[in-house]
């Protein structure tokens, strides 16, 4: 399965910290937030990676990742999206890289404690169609919500004022290789974007959808609230020896 990191957008919600940087430079804690998600894709097992980003600053991750050494890497690759026209119009740069094998899809912005690995195994060996990732939230009207009958996912709303669950769909997509003629499909939202909910719920109408929950904590880190929530959960994780060397540094 190849990976693919989605770090395009105007991070708005954070401005002005994203005025003369990209959001998923900022730091968490110890590391670029960039980091973790590569992180979480390398711990999947997942090594053919493109990152995907755009903006003014788009020059400084080549700076900051080079060929990935860092993860263990010999290579990484790079797409860049013109404006900022939603989480699908950014998945849609990676149709040639994915050149129709299973991707693993992971928002730059999405940090989480465990390793995916149990629903990457799981997506392996499933024939086709989609798994998502789910997590009970307290504040579910932030989110894609997954409204549920029983334990089937029927729909997901985007960002709904009465979230009919507090299943919070996270942001890794594990998808086959028809996601890309679904996402040709789509036409922008209210808010002028191509909405990766419109994608899943294709493959819900498909009946192909899957789902496992998130192990461990699991946060983005968009807006300053979830910013500092997603510093503060990485500290708390941090191994003794890794707190001395921040430290230190
Ligand atoms: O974090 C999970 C949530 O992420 C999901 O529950 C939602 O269903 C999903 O729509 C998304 O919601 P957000 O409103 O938090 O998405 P945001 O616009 O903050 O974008 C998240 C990441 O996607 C961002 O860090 C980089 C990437 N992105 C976003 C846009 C709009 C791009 O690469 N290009 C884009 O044009």
């Amino acid at each position: 399965m190849k990976g693919i990191v989605l770090a395009g957008g105007t991070g708005s919600r954070l401005f002005p910290l994203t005025k003369i940087t990209n959001k998923h430079l900022l730091p968490i804690y110890d590391n670029p937030m960039i980091y973790y998600p590569i992180q979480t894709l390398v711990d999947a097992g997942i090594h053919d990676i493109l990152l995907v980003t755009g903006g003014r600053n788009s020059g400084d991750f080549l700076r900051l990742l080079a060929n990935g050494k860092e993860f263990g890497l010999k290579h990484l690759n790079y797409a860049y999206q013109e404006g900022e026209g939603g989480i699908a119009d950014a998945l849609a740069l990676a149709e040639h890289f994915a050149d129709g094998d299973k991707i693993c899809v992971i928002l730059g912005d999405n940090i989480l404690e465990k390793p995916v690995a149990d629903a990457a195994r799981a997506f392996e060996k499933q024939e086709r169609g989609a798994r998502i990732l789910l997590k009970e939230v307290p504040d579910a009207e932030r989110f894609g919500v997954a409204e549920m009958d029983g334990d089937r996912i029927v729909s997901i709303e985007e960002k709904p004022k009465k979230p009919k669950s507090n299943y919070a769909v996270t942001g890794i997509y594990m998808y086959d290789g028809t996601v890309f003629d679904k996402v040709k499909e789509l036409v922008p939202s209210g808010r002028g974007e191509l909405e990766i909910t419109d994608v899943n719920n294709a493959y819900i109408r498909e009946g192909t959808m899957t789902y496992s929950f998130v192990d461990g904590w699991w946060t983005d880190a968009g807006t300053f609230e979830s910013l500092l929530r997603a510093t503060n959960l990485v500290a708390q994780s941090a191994t003794p020896e890794q707190r001395a060397k921040a430290a230190e540094d």
